[in-house]
């Protein structure tokens, strides 16, 4: 092992051991520590740190995430491993105070893919010893033969159980999904890291949410609803969730976001916002539970902006980077929502 030091910008530090090879980012989540991260796959950038001693090494050249990179010696930390004896870290922003359960490694089975659309489909590692996670988390799986892990949002609510529901869409390009729909993975052993993601309901989150969520970006918000109604959340606190899909044909969970406004007895409102073509009189007929609209769904959100002013919700985003970003100006800009107040997920 290997020990890392860490700085942060005002000056505070830590440290923890790494193995060879292994990601600096996942190690020192696992170590309990409050470094900054969004993805954890490459992708956002959100993992910037400098290198001031020692020497690091990419894993991943072409991360996307890396063109936040622009100065000698910075890293992104869920892309690199140590590449010397000692390795020292400067953060640009300060811990991040680490409030979800910590993070850890354990083996599965992928067991039960169902497709639901014939780009997303839901499937469950067994694992062998149960993760503690909070509602909104998704986790990394690594399996054999496929560089590098990929990032899935939890489906379930948590649970005493050691298995774990997810969602996932198919990336014709990518390594895993293909393997994953065609179901070669079925039975295979993966490890899975995880909880990761700070887009989550606490358990003292004593407020109505508002929720902007877009594709298969509705996987971790299942998890916060299915949380919020056995907490009687939604007896409190009337909430929101708007949820963007392209076209009524080849929408997916819709029965279950029906099921989950029923049984919040009027305190759960779900609009359905297909961005590629009107919902048909079909519609209403087949959910008479949800509502359905024609546009993006911050545009949506977007007409009843002065409540959201009024009403400071919870505000949930998840989905892909456009998506997210567009939800992010409309909220910051229109609804005056500082961006702390933000909980996000964005993927691509
Ligand atoms: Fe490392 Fe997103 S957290 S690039």
């Amino acid at each position: 092992m290997i020990a890392v030091r860490v700085e942060d910008r005002a000056g505070e530090r830590a440290s923890f051991a790494v193995r060879p090879g292994e990601r600096l980012l996942h190690a020192g989540l696992s170590a309990g520590l409050g470094l900054p991260y969004e993805c954890a796959t490459g992708t956002c950038g959100g993992c910037k740190a400098t290198v001031t001693e020692g020497e690091a090494r990419s894993l991943w050249n072409a991360a996307p995430g890396r063109r936040v990179c622009r100065r000698p010696g910075e890293i992104l930390m869920c892309q690199s491993a140590v590449a010397s004896e000692t390795l020292t870290l400067k953060l640009p922003a300060a811990f991040r105070e680490a409030r979800e359960p910590p993070s850890g490694v354990r083996v599965g089975r992928v067991c039960g893919f169902r497709h639901l659309t014939p780009e997303i489909g839901t499937f469950s590692v067994e694992l062998d010893a149960p993760i503690e996670h909070a509602p909104g988390q998704f986790a990394l799986i690594s399996a054999p033969g496929v560089e590098g892990p990929r990032a899935y949002s939890m489906t379930s609510a948590p649970s005493s159980t050691p298995r774990l529901d997810f969602l996932a869409r198919l990336n014709e390009a990518g390594a895993l999904t293909p393997l994953l729909f065609s179901g070669a993975l079925d039975g295979c052993e993966v490890n899975v890291l995880g909880p990761l993601g700070r887009a989550t309901l606490r358990s003292d989150d004593d407020r109505p949410f508002l929720a902007i969520v877009g594709g298969s970006g509705i996987a971790g918000m299942l998890s916060i609803v299915e949380a919020a109604l056995a907490a009687g959340h939604f007896g409190r606190h009337p909430s929101r969730l708007v949820f963007g899909l392209r076209k009524p044909n080849g929408a997916f969970l819709l029965d279950e976001l029906a099921d989950a406004v029923r049984r919040s007895q009027g305190g759960l409102r779900v609009t359905v916002a297909f961005s590629d073509e009107p919902p048909g009189p079909d519609f209403a007929a087949a959910f008479p539970d949800l509502e359905a609209a024609h546009g993006l769904a911050h545009d949506v959100v977007r007409a009843g902006v002065s409540e959201i002013a009024a009403e400071r919700p919870i505000v949930f985003v998840a989905g892909p980077p456009p998506m997210v970003d567009a939800s992010m100006r409309m909220l910051v800009m229109e609804a005056k929502v500082s961006p702390a107040e933000i909980r996000f997920d964005r993927f691509g």
